[in-house]
């Protein structure tokens, strides 16, 4: 008996999402005619293609796709053109909507140097190879959506904007539990970020990781500002195993990290929540890149975070680790090869386009698995 196909919702998004995402579905089909594995795909809107065609930047009618499918991969969302909506209609709301809605409180992004690409970061190549940092960000709590946030009017005129950082001891656990279990399954390194010299919520959050650790021994366990860290992670990155972190922290930390690899265009991501009974969990896959308006429809996007994102995909939602592994390496061989998208290119390297890097990589799956 075969297992029965694995529901995917896809949401291209906006910008360079929809032709990132239509490489993507070339792995997909490879996969199946392969039988390595059989999808069942279905599409919908996000972001401001959402707002174009119904009004909002997320329909209910999508939020309950997502919450009924397998997984769910994102392209990206935002531009220029949406700069100007109402807050409540700006197309990250549909995001920030599915993070929510869906509890994916464990988001994990992996700033991992390619060897051949060592060359493309800012820093020096002998602070970068071989590094391979995970960092762990808390996704549905802390200053993104604390109560009470505002924009009021003051009796004397003044207006004040009010944001609320909170963390409950429960948040804290849940998320240190996955970065612990991560941290045992790589290098036994943990190191937790706050800003306890200054937050309360910091001091809270330190407090509970000290405690959770007692239950790891196995897992080192360090503690750093967040200020630090940002300043150790473009020193000695690789210094870092997996980092843990709230909301606002990650947010940053993690386009800091992502920097340090080169390029945004190949770092993938994965925002995961608890998981039921079944073991299984809601999950969304996205790059960690955003929507790249400037070169949406050029054909000069890079697609291998995306197609990256859908081999994490394969890992934590399918269990098809090994499916995972080939698309892992089709990507590795291709940059090998020595073809680039224009934001990795290098001198003497060969430049492809997003379609011809989505090509290319259908052709090393094929020599790995003729
Ligand atoms: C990210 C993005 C989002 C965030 C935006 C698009 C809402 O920067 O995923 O890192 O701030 O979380
Ligand atoms: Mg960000």
């Amino acid at each position: 008996m075969s297992a029965p196909a694995k529901s995917i919702l896809i949401l291209a998004g906006d910008g360079i999402g929809p032709e990132v995402m239509a490489q993507v579905k070339r792995v997909i089909d490879w996969m199946q005619k392969k039988g390595l594995a059989q999808f069942a795909l279905e599409e919908g809107l996000v972001g401001g293609a959402s707002y174009e065609a119904h009004g909002t930047p997320l329909t209910d009618a999508t939020m309950a796709r997502a919450m009924a499918v397998d997984a769910v991969l994102l392209g990206a969302v935002g531009g220029p053109k949406w700069d100007d909506l109402p807050f409540e209609k700006k197309p990250e709301r549909g995001l920030l909507r599915l993070r929510k809605d869906m509890e994916l409180f464990a988001n994990l992004r992996p700033a991992l140097v390619f060897d051949p690409l060592v060359e493309a970061s800012t820093l020096k190549p002998e602070i970068v190879q071989g590094l391979d940092i995970m960092i762990v960000r808390e996704l549905t709590g802390g200053v993104y959506f604390g109560q009470p946030r505002g924009i009021e009017t003051l009796a004397n005129g003044e207006r004040k904007g009010v944001d609320t950082q909170v963390y409950t001891t429960g948040e804290i656990l849940r998320i240190g539990r996955v970065a612990f279990e991560l941290a045992r399954k790589r290098g036994k390194k943990l190191c937790s970020v706050e800003k306890a010299n200054v937050m309360l919520s910091g001091v809270l959050w330190r407090e509970e990781m000290t405690k959770l650790g007692k239950d790891y021994p196995d897992v080192q366990l360090s503690h750093m500002y967040a200020d630090n860290c940002a300043m150790q992670l473009v020193r000695t990155p690789k210094q870092f195993d997996v980092i843990v972190t709230d909301n606002l922290f990650g947010d940053l930390l993690s386009d800091c990290a992502a920097m340090l690899t080169g390029s945004l265009g190949m770092l993938p991501s994965a925002s995961l929540g608890a998981a039921d009974a079944q073991g299984k969990r809601k999950a969304l896959y996205e790059p960690v890149h955003g929507s790249a308006p400037d070169i949406a429809g050029k054909d000069l996007a890079n697609p291998l975070a995306t197609i990256l994102s859908f081999s994490m995909m394969l890992r934590y939602s399918f269990d098809l680790g090994a499916a995972a592994d080939l698309v892992d390496q089709a990507a590795k061989n291709v940059l090998a090869g020595g073809f680039r998208t224009a934001d990795i290119m290098q001198p003497g390297k060969a430049k492809v386009s997003t379609s011809v890097m989505g090509e290319l990589l259908i052709r090393e799956l094929d020599k790995l698995k003729g």
